[in-house]
């Protein structure tokens, strides 16, 4: 039983849409924007430019640092809510671009929880199956095509953008030390995409209702990301036998300033001990979190040995948190 993080890597597209250039767009400004959120500015993906190239950058990356030929990896985990199509899924849009012949591959739809729920998925496959030697799990988001560009209350909010990562299954290893997934499906409608899916497929009233795009209940939802958050993190700590004190950092799901602040403060963290991007990217969902430990790991900010702790929470409701060491 174990597991050991390989490598991690992660992409954001080129063009970066900033605050002032949303105060062009809705009527919004920059001072409002950073003082209830943090953001100052979003990746936005070029239109000809798909989840399943960014996942391709972000895979890459990570196979890259792993140091293995793709060959190698024979599990593929693809956390999104905004893939490439409906089916197939963009895992195996992915299999075929980086070639990963001998891998098996599928989506995970837990929002901004996927990459999460991929870990643990990986996590217990890898630790059940001893076909299941080495896995890429991947978030990727081109979220900004269900923004709706005249609502304020969300546009502001959300970038694209990719994480990946390599896990292999090591007798002894410690990467993933525990982890906690959860959701509660009583809340679906307090953030939503209410159409273009076969509930309700994309007609005319759907588009004169704008129903395709993005709602959120802002208030309701940042009240329970903090609490579940809080919670996921705790019981993983729990079940760990640790303290948040042996962590080296948090690494909450980067939705708004306001709501990591928080987080880290109810488990007793100091500023330098919580990873904060939310800045630079906005709120990508299921890429969040791994670009934000990509980043980590790149930047030397923890090394061999120390302890992450990751915890997310996004639409299903869906939340948990993961203990890793890297
Ligand atoms: O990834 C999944 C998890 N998602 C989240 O965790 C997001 C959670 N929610 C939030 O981050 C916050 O609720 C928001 C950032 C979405 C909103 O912040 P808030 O402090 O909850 O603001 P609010 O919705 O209560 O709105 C306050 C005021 C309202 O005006 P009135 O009614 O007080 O006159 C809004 O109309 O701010 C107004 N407002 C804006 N003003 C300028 C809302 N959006 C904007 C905007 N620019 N972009």
């Amino acid at each position: 039983m174990g597991i050991k993080i390989l490598g991690t890597g992660s992409y954001a597209p080129k063009r970066i849409l900033t605050n002032a250039d949303l105060e062009k767009i809705v009527d919004t400004s920059d001072e409002w924007i950073r003082t209830r959120t943090g953001i100052e500015e979003r990746h936005i993906a070029a239109d000809n430019e798909t989840a399943s190239d960014m996942a391709e950058k972000a895979a890459n990356n990570a196979l890259d640092m792993a140091g293995i030929s793709v060959d190698e990896i024979d599990l593929i985990i693809l956390a999104t809510v905004s893939g490439d199509r409906p089916f197939p899924s963009t895992a195996c849009i992915l299999q075929k671009k980086i070639k990963a012949k001998n891998a098996v591959c599928f989506d995970v739809q837990a929002a901004c929880s996927g990459f999460l729920f991929g870990i643990e998925i990986i996590n217990s496959m890898m630790n059940s199956n001893p076909n299941f030697k080495k896995a890429l799990v991947i978030g990727v988001e081109k979220i900004t095509y269900l923004t709706d560009w005249k609502d304020r209350n969300t546009c502001i909010l959300f970038g694209d953008g990719a994480g990946a990562m390599v896990l292999e299954h090591k007798d002894g290893a410690s990467g993933v030390i525990a982890s906690k997934i959860a959701t509660d499906g009583t809340y679906t409608d307090i953030l939503e995409v209410p159409a273009g899916g076969s509930a309700k497929p994309i007609d005319e009233k759907v588009l004169e209702e704008r129903s395709q795009y993005i709602r959120m209940q802002g208030q309701e939802v940042f009240k329970l990301a903090v609490t579940s958050m809080v919670n996921a993190s705790k019981e993983v700590l729990e079940q760990a036998g640790m303290e948040a004190s042996d962590i080296r950092w948090l690494v909450p799901h980067q939705a708004n300033l306001r709501i990591i602040k928080a987080v880290g403060k109810r488990l007793g963290l100091t500023e330098e001990n919580v990873y904060i991007n939310v800045n630079k990217y906005g709120n990508t969902s299921a890429a969040s979190i791994p670009i934000a430990v990509d980043e980590l790991v790149r930047a030397g900010k923890i090394e061999r040995g120390e302890y992450l702790l990751l915890t997310a929470f996004g639409a299903g409701l869906t939340w948990g948190a993961s203990l890793i060491q890297w």
